[in-house]
């Protein structure tokens, strides 16, 4: 299906959920707007500009302040904020999007030439719910900001992805394979994490402010700092994580690939051979009607179970479960929902009226705790990594006798493994879109 087609159904879609949440809620309209820009403290610099996620759920249209109108029963009012300028390129329209953009149909569009005429085209409607950062302008219109009861309506209705917001997300999984691969084969040959970013950021073909999130390119021991940011020059590491994805149309892919490299550990090797047959066990287990939670505590049997066989641990996994030792190499959750955000919302949601189901609180940051449900798009990314922080009080407790410290001592400088793809629920099971792009 051509994406216009894709888009009017979607769009047909978050219109009667924007519907259901005003009658609800007891508002009229809702107003989104894309947003302002953040200015860096005393300084006329701008942190690069990230789109309201609601707007974007309704509108790709790029760029800070425009805002859309939504009415029951009336097609979309979309008022579009495109100044005249001479110190940044202001474009229109078609030449933005190389032609009639596919989704311009679905809306009725007014172009406003400064930001006084946004808001007095918006004018003052009444029982309006505002969703942005554009509060006071917002305020000065009379709208409700951001009313949680409405933010929790629409971020539920996220949790469901359209034909269309599938296809986004399949582009960016193919950008991301192919950043992938080029960041692999960059490491293989001896690349520095700077440098293996570079072949990331260049085989997806875009600046790093426009990729899904911050790269994490990490050699060796870094790879045990969950979300690395840093970009080290030194070449010719002896295992990679990288985890890193693309971005199309504002929807996400988020992969790992964790790559053991010449002269690497071949027990740190074996490690990685055993989480990817694990890893995909548990995207196989992937089906609608199991809590996120189970699927989570499954994984920390299968990473207790090859911490016993590969002799870091002598205990089973569910005596290391009861004692804490799994989360000690394996401390964050097994996957989070995808999609306008890498880490999208309502993974805590219990329903759309926001009622919270918060983890357990032995797995603080388990980031989704739903019933799995068609159309949901998650990650599967467990991990297994050499923390000394986390490591640190177990030698010398109780438990200590459960560890083989000195394998543990020696594996240190290999880091961390994470292997992560992401899954779109059907009604049969997952289907995993990474693998499909990037096999290993
Ligand atoms: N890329 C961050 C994460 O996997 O959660
Ligand atoms: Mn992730
Ligand atoms: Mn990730």
């Amino acid at each position: 299906m051509d994406l216009r087609t894709l888009f009017s159904e979607h769009l047909a879609e978050r219109l009667a959920w924007a519907s259901r949440a005003l009658a609800d809620t007891g508002y009229e309209a809702l107003v989104i707007s894309s947003g302002q820009p953040y200015t860096h403290f005393a300084d006329d610099q701008e942190a690069p500009f990230r789109s309201t996620p609601h707007f974007v759920h309704h509108c790709p249209l790029r760029g800070p302040h425009h805002v859309l109108k939504v009415e029951a029963g009336k097609r979309p009012l979309l008022i579009r904020y495109a100044p005249e300028d001479f110190w940044y390129e202001q474009l229109p329209l078609a030449a933005l999007w190389g032609g009639e953009p596919f989704w311009l149909a679905s809306f009725d569009l007014v172009e406003c030439a400064t930001l006084d005429a946004v808001w007095e085209t918006l004018g003052k409607p009444s029982r309006a719910a505002y969703i942005g950062n554009e509060t006071d302008r917002a305020g000065a219109a009379g709208l409700d900001p951001n009313p949680a009861s409405i933010t929790a309506f629409l971020d539920w209705g996220r949790s469901f992805k359209s034909a269309y917001e599938v296809r986004c997300m399949e582009e960016a999984t193919v950008l991301g394979a192919r950043g992938h691969s080029a960041g692999r084969a960059a490491f293989l040959a001896g690349a520095s994490e700077l440098e293996i970013h570079h072949a990331f950021a260049q085989a997806v073909g875009c600046l790093d402010h426009d990729l899904a999130f911050a790269s994490i390119v990490a050699l060796n021991e870094k790879g045990a700092t969950l979300h690395y940011e840093g970009k080290r020059t030194f070449r010719n590491g002896k295992t990679l994580l990288l985890d890193c994805g693309a971005n199309v149309r504002g929807y996400a892919s988020d992969i790992t690939r964790t790559t053991p490299g010449p002269g690497c550990d071949p027990r740190f090797a074996a490690l990685v051979v055993g989480m990817e047959k694990l890893q995909q066990e548990l995207c196989a287990e992937v089906k609608p009607g199991l809590s996120f939670g189970a699927l989570h505590h499954s994984s920390h049997l299968k990473i207790g179970a090859l911490l016993q066989s590969a002799g870091i641990l002598k205990a089973g996994p569910e005596e290391a479960i009861a004692k804490g030792l799994t989360r000690a190499f394996y401390p964050h959750g097994l996957g989070h929902h995808l999609g306008l955000q890498v880490h999208d919302v309502a993974g805590k949601l219990a329903g759309p009226g926001g009622d919270l189901q918060p983890p357990p609180p032995e797995h603080p940051y388990l980031r989704t705790t739903r019933t799995i449900e068609p159309r949901q798009v998650f990650t599967i990314e467990p991990g297994l990594y050499f923390i000394p922080m986390l490591l640190r009080p177990f030698r010398g407790n109780e438990h200590a006798a459960l560890f083989d410290w000195k394998l543990i001592d020696e594996l240190i400088p290999c880091g961390g493994i994470r292997i992560e793809d992401n899954i779109l629920v059907t009604e049969h099971g997952g289907r995993n879109l990474t693998r499909e792009q990037l096999p290993t």
